[in-house]
């Protein structure tokens, strides 16, 4: 669904020397999104790269690797971020919730709820980490474009705010809602017409999509809700896509969202809320260029604000669900080297421990990453590898043909901005265990996820007793 921006050859990195290290490369305090590292990387007293006064090498050393590393301060940073633009240029209330599906863990949540967000979920799974995480069941919506029953059991029973996406939620949830005093906080989802892609924009009537309901539906769906008892349409939601530097689109869902509220609101609906999703990119190779969160956030709450006041509309409550921007910048990961084959003028491959399990995205949407020895992060790139994972299939490979140091066999590379949709959208391809989480914070690291151990992979294994080796 979604590639990085740039183009291939962007990825050979600058060697060391032609430009300031990439993790400090125009480092922006504010908007986390616009840097490749997080706010805390820097070099240790040995010329070392250590995050949350953790140098690397030692993170490597003690919990192994492949290693999710996820550094507090960028993380509390960029919520701060979220908040304190909202607050400042939005004229009412506003709430960003954490879009899950980026990254979903107890510790996260529980971060991300202590900053005041609310959150996204779309699955059981990600509903039960969020409440057991600590989040406010007021403060998550609960997105899906086929909820079960049992899911949609679990939110109403929670108080959690449901974001209706098609006649099959609505029947359920009649169905489920029978016997119940007071009506379900409701949502509800329509394709806005403006599909995204990195660079460009298109506006149909029809967007072939999956999720919500076509917009020449939304009106019918509506008067049909507003004859329901059960239910309390609550707000709006549309979402136009995700790792977008375009501000444009955003402006012109605001347009759109406006006028659906018109019609919501005259037919009866409360529609105190509007959500307009997530989407702002983030920075994963040097040439890209993402708006900061500041000024995304002017822009949307500035276009929500305008084209309520042209409509006299009273002005709802902003939501927005940032996802890769709220974490990917935070999280980096950790990888041993090991293999190297060099095949005279074609190409050096350089593998690590992990891959397309831990980061299916290169091989899924040919996204761009950036990468550094984790213990010389300026030693001059003389070489130029593609450094491959370790899973049987040749696409496996997290950066085609960068510039890095000579490495040995047991060196440590750091893999910056995998924070977002890398654990998130993990495999066990090969049988491969899944790797830890660890959360730093000013030279302390605990560990918010443990290692899988092959063992683990068996655990809902069966074998059939007909088929137990006859002795
Ligand atoms: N809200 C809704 C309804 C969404 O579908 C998404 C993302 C978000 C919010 C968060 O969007 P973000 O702020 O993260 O752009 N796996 C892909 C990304 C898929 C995004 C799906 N929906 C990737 O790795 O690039």
């Amino acid at each position: 669904m979604v590639t990085s921006a740039s183009p291939a050859t962007d990825s050979v990195a600058p060697a060391a020397g032609e430009a300031a290290a990439p993790f400090e490369q125009g480092r922006d305090r504010l908007s986390p999104n616009r840097n490749l590292a997080p706010l805390t990387a820097q070099l240790d007293g040995l010329g070392r790269l250590e995050v949350g006064g953790m140098a690397l090498g030692d993170l490597a050393q003690t919990y192994g690797t492949p290693l999710y590393v996820l550094d507090e301060e960028t993380l509390r940073a960029t919520c701060r971020a979220y908040r304190q633009a909202l607050a400042a240029h939005y004229p009412g209330e506003a709430l960003a919730l954490y879009a899950s599906k980026a990254n979903s863990s107890l510790a996260i949540t529980a971060l991300v709820a202590s900053e005041g967000l609310g959150l996204d979920a779309v699955s059981a799974g990600e509903l039960l980490t969020a409440l057991q995480g600590g989040m406010p069941a007021e403060r998550i919506v609960f997105h899906g474009n086929n909820k079960s029953a049992e899911e949609l059991q679990l939110a109403i029973d929670r108080g959690v705010t449901v974001v209706l996406d098609n006649w099959n939620d609505i029947d359920l949830l009649s169905a489920l809602a029978a016997g119940r005093s007071q009506p379900l906080r409701l949502l509800v989802r329509f394709t806005p017409g403006i599909e995204c892609h990195t660079h460009e924009y298109i506006r149909t009537g029809h967007l072939d999509s999956k999720f919500g309901f076509d917009p020449d539906q939304l009106e019918s769906v509506l008067r049909h809700l507003a004859g329901c008892p059960w239910a309390r349409v609550d707000g709006l939601h549309a979402h136009i896509g995700s790792q977008i530097f375009e501000l444009e689109p955003h402006r012109d869902l605001a347009a759109v969202m406006a006028e659906a509220l018109v019609v919501a609101r005259s037919l009866g609906h409360p529609c105190g809320d509007l959500n307009v999703g997530g989407g702002l990119g983030i920075r994963y190779v040097g040439s890209d260029d993402p708006p900061s969160i500041q000024e995304w956030v002017r822009v949307v709450a500035g276009a929500v604000a305008e084209a309520c006041s042209q409509r006299q509309l009273e002005l709802p409550r902003l939501l927005c669900e940032p996802g890769r921007s709220l974490v990917a910048t935070a999280g980096l990961t950790l990888y041993t080297v090991g293999s190297r084959k060099d095949i005279p003028g074609l190409r050096t491959y350089v593998s690590v421990d992990g891959g397309m399990s831990d980061n299916p995205r290169p091989i899924t949407y040919q996204s761009l990453y950036t990468a550094v020895l984790a213990d010389r992060p300026l030693a001059e790139g003389s070489d130029v590898v593609t450094v491959a994972g370790k899973h049987c299939e040749s696409g496996d490979v997290l950066l085609h043909d960068v510039r890095l140091p000579v490495t040995a066999p047991g060196d440590v590379l750091a893999v910056f901005a995998t924070g977002a949709y890398n654990a998130a959208m993990g495999s066990n391809y090969n049988r491969i265990p899944r790797p830890a989480a660890v959360l730093v914070h000013n030279g302390v690291a605990d560990v918010v996820q443990r290692r899988e151990q092959p063992e683990d992979l068996l655990r809902y294994d069966v074998l059939p007793h007909r088929l137990l080796p006859v002795s």
